[in-house]
């Protein structure tokens, strides 16, 4: 706790802050957080085919792969020490129906991702959005019936879903989806299906945010989008409902949190962090990302300084660790030192 503002720990001229800050080996030693290595998670996009690259236009430096490159790139993040990796699929349009019914192909590109990550680096955790956004021709994470985004019936297809990827291996699923009562509906599908190990991390609480524009252009969900997602994301505005979700989930048999997006939510982070004693982990949205690249590339920001600043505030705010696109630039500046 800090001490009132009333009465000061010492005071000028014989207490000098800077003192502590003069040399670089003392701003080590009296540091408070470091990020490392092991605090970062990376999403990563795939796409079907064969020797595959696709930059995403809207995120610099990120592409769509297909499953052969993408094994090979997550091989760097196993050199690198990176914990876990987050696969998001970019479907063929031709796949995505109302009913979002790839998404419980136990074949589909997702499944066949995880499968090949799996079988070429058992090291490294694998995380598996639940959603049905990238497989459904409404754009919607659930099932939309007459303009409306159904709540339980999505939440049944959802508990299947988990179990497909379950049954591929990753070791994480985390729903994203924002439907009431589905992580304590997966758990259960997930435990009567002999999946009681598979990890839980929920998108406690998910904003509906402007910044996951470049996302949906990575998984080609944006075009498709009618709408919004306001009638589950929630609202900016609010701090208090959080609270309310995270102990839902937490209830329900969550086992991590996820507060997203990060820099401009690090006042939920903390709270949640602090009051819940769950693992809580930021997400470096699309947005995030693609605004820094975006400074940097006109110039404007010192591009290393700055990603090294957004992801070490996120940890001074109580996260766990990271999701963010730019884990492997980071584990490279941190290994380089
Ligand atoms: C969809 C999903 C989204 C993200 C992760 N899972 C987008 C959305 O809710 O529209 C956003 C990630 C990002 O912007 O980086 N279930």
């Amino acid at each position: 706790m800090p001490p009132s503002p009333q009465k000061p720990l010492g005071s000028y001229p014989r207490t000098r802050l800077r003192r502590n800050r003069r040399t670089h080996w003392s701003r080590r030693l009296v540091a408070e957080n470091r990020l490392s290595t092991s605090d970062l998670m990376w999403p990563v996009f795939a796409v079907a085919g064969e020797g595959r690259r696709e930059p995403v236009a809207s995120m610099p430096g990120v592409d769509r792969l297909s499953i052969d490159l993408l094994v090979e790139a997550v091989g760097e993040a196993v050199a690198l020490g990176i914990p876990a990796v987050a696969v998001f699929p970019s479907i063929e349009a031709a796949l995505k129906t109302p009913e979002a019914s790839e998404a419980l192909n136990p074949d589909n590109l997702v499944c066949r991702v995880v499968r090949a990550i799996k079988a070429a680096h058992p090291e490294i955790g694998v995380i598996c959005d639940v959603a049905l956004d990238p497989f459904n021709s409404e754009g919607h994470d659930g099932l939309v019936q007459d303009g409306r985004v159904l709540n339980d019936e999505t939440v049944a297809l959802l508990c299947r879903q988990a179990v497909i990827q379950a049954q591929a291996g990753c070791d994480i699923v985390a729903p994203s989806d924002m439907m009431d009562g589905r992580v304590g509906a997966i758990r259960d599908a997930l435990d009567a299906a002999g999946f009681v190990e598979v990890q839980i991390m929920s998108y406690a609480a998910k904003y509906a945010s402007a910044f996951y524009g470049p996302f949906r252009d990575a998984v080609g969900s944006g075009a498709m989008l009618k709408g919004n997602k306001k009638c589950y994301q929630m609202d900016p505005a609010n701090g208090a409902e959080a609270m309310r979700e995270v102990a839902l989930d937490i209830a329900e048999g969550a086992d991590m949190l996820i507060v997203k997006p990060g820099l401009p939510y690090l006042d939920v982070l903390r709270a949640v962090s602090q009051t819940f004693g769950v693992p809580t982990f930021a997400y470096q949205v699309s947005g995030e990302y693609a605004m820094l690249k975006a400074a940097v590339a006109n110039g404007w920001l010192d591009g290393e300084a700055a990603l090294l600043e957004m992801l070490v505030c996120c940890k001074r705010a109580g996260a766990a660790g990271i999701l963010s696109y730019a884990a492997i630039e980071v584990a490279r500046l941190l290994r380089r030192g």
